[in-house]
């Protein structure tokens, strides 16, 4: 079952990460193209892998990685760490969704600037989501938020810093 539900979540990461990677070039591909055939060709395509290839992988990895979540150990710092980062990761995702949404509008642009450095930073977040799994660095969360793992510890934590934040009852 765990072998199984990995192996999704791997083929879903890989199809995921693999559009998001694709996506900022087929952005700058829009330049210089005026309303034609062309255009609805790329226009097309871009959604093609955004809608219908790149979305429903990330759906598929996030489910498979909650479900995996109550078969294996993952109450470490390494893992908390990892979240952080696909944190990130969708909201990157939500990005690609928002220039694709104005860019096949008269006059959208994408420039080479802004496809190298959404590139950049895609690469930078999938390759940190992948060092961490693999390497399971051993974090010491005492080090710096010794509540961190102990029950009640958020609560505890949210009324040292800012008091009293139960919803007051009219
Ligand atoms: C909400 C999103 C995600 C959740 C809840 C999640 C959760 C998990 C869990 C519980 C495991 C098993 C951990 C273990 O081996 O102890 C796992 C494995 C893995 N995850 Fe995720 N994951 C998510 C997204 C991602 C993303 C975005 C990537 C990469 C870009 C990724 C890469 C991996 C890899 C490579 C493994 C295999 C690790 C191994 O077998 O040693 N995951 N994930």
């Amino acid at each position: 079952m765990t072998t199984l539900l990995k192996f999704i979540h791997l083929a879903a990461i890989a199809i995921w990460s693999g559009g998001l990677l694709v996506l900022p070039y087929l952005f700058w591909q829009r330049r210089g193209l005026t309303a034609g055939s062309e255009l609805d060709r790329l226009h097309r395509i871009t959604r093609l892998v955004f809608v219908e290839l790149t979305s429903p992988a990330a759906f598929v990895a996030i489910a498979s990685g909650t479900v995996l979540i109550f078969l294996q150990a993952t109450f470490v710092e390494w893992f908390t760490a990892k979240m952080v980062f696909v944190g990130i990761m969708a909201m990157l995702h939500v990005l690609a969704g928002l220039v694709l949404h104005d860019l096949y509008l008269p006059g959208g642009r994408f420039n080479r600037g802004s496809a190298i450095a959404l590139t950049m930073a895609y690469l930078v977040v999938i390759v940190a989501i992948i060092w961490i799994v693999l390497a399971k660095p051993h974090i010491d969360s005492n080090l710096f938020a010794p509540h961190l793992f102990e029950p009640g510890g958020l609560g505890r934590w949210l009324h040292h810093s800012f008091g009293e934040t139960r919803i007051p009852t009219p």
